[in-house]
């Protein structure tokens, strides 16, 4: 590869460069933020089996980065999400899922491995289904909550994400009512029902 050398005059850099595995979608430089499946309570169809799992062992359902960018509008917030594979009960680990506090903020993400779905709903009830496969790019519009979901029972479900950086994340609706849809196995294969926990 052809070396640059002559940027050693360029001062005040005020631009990032992150490397982001492809194979694993961690930065080597960087921490991600764990989430356990301890922390997913009440967030899956079947607690009796969620916590029949905690019996035995707490794991990481899925990693993400906070790269600490300036909470400003004229700014993007950026980073990976590694969803690992498994099942609680027939439903597919996902990650909790959140609106936006500035609800009228989009983001996009970009799948660099795995297979999975990205689940959308906004609060007047519409719902938005993407499948996700590698190359694949998916905008989640203003106003729409946003959960991803890995169905492969082997490989990591890894995206890359932009947002506006003051964005900010809306968890607590999503852990007092739940999306309206969920995506389960049923018969070996991917199916999306109602939430039957959902709470209006
Ligand atoms: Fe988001």
């Amino acid at each position: 590869m052809k070396k640059v050398t002559s940027l050693k005059n360029v001062k005040n850099i005020k631009s990032l460069a992150i490397k982001f595995s492809l194979i694993d979608g961690l930065a080597p430089d960087k921490k991600p933020i764990k989430r356990m499946l301890s922390e997913m309570k009440g967030m899956y169809l079947d607690d009796a089996k969620l916590d029949e799992m905690l019996a035995k062992q707490d794991r990481i359902i899925y990693e993400f980065y906070n790269m600490g960018m300036p909470y400003d509008p004229s700014e993007l917030a950026f980073g990976t999400t590694i969803l690992h594979p498994g099942k609680v009960g027939d439903e597919y680990f996902m990650t909790k899922g959140h609106f936006h506090e500035q609800l009228d903020t989009a983001e996009i993400y970009y799948c660099t491995k795995g297979h999975g779905y990205l689940l959308m709903e906004n609060p007047e009830g519409d719902v938005e289904l993407q499948e996700m496969t590698p190359g694949v790019c998916v905008y989640v519009p203003p106003n729409f909550a946003h959960r991803s979901i890995n169905i492969s029972d082997m490989e990591p479900f890894i995206m890359f994400f932009v947002f506006r950086a003051d964005a900010g994340h809306d968890y607590k609706t999503i852990e007092t009512k739940g999306f309206r849809k969920l995506i389960i196995e049923k018969a070996g294969k991917p199916e999306i029902i109602n939430n039957p926990k959902w709470n209006s």
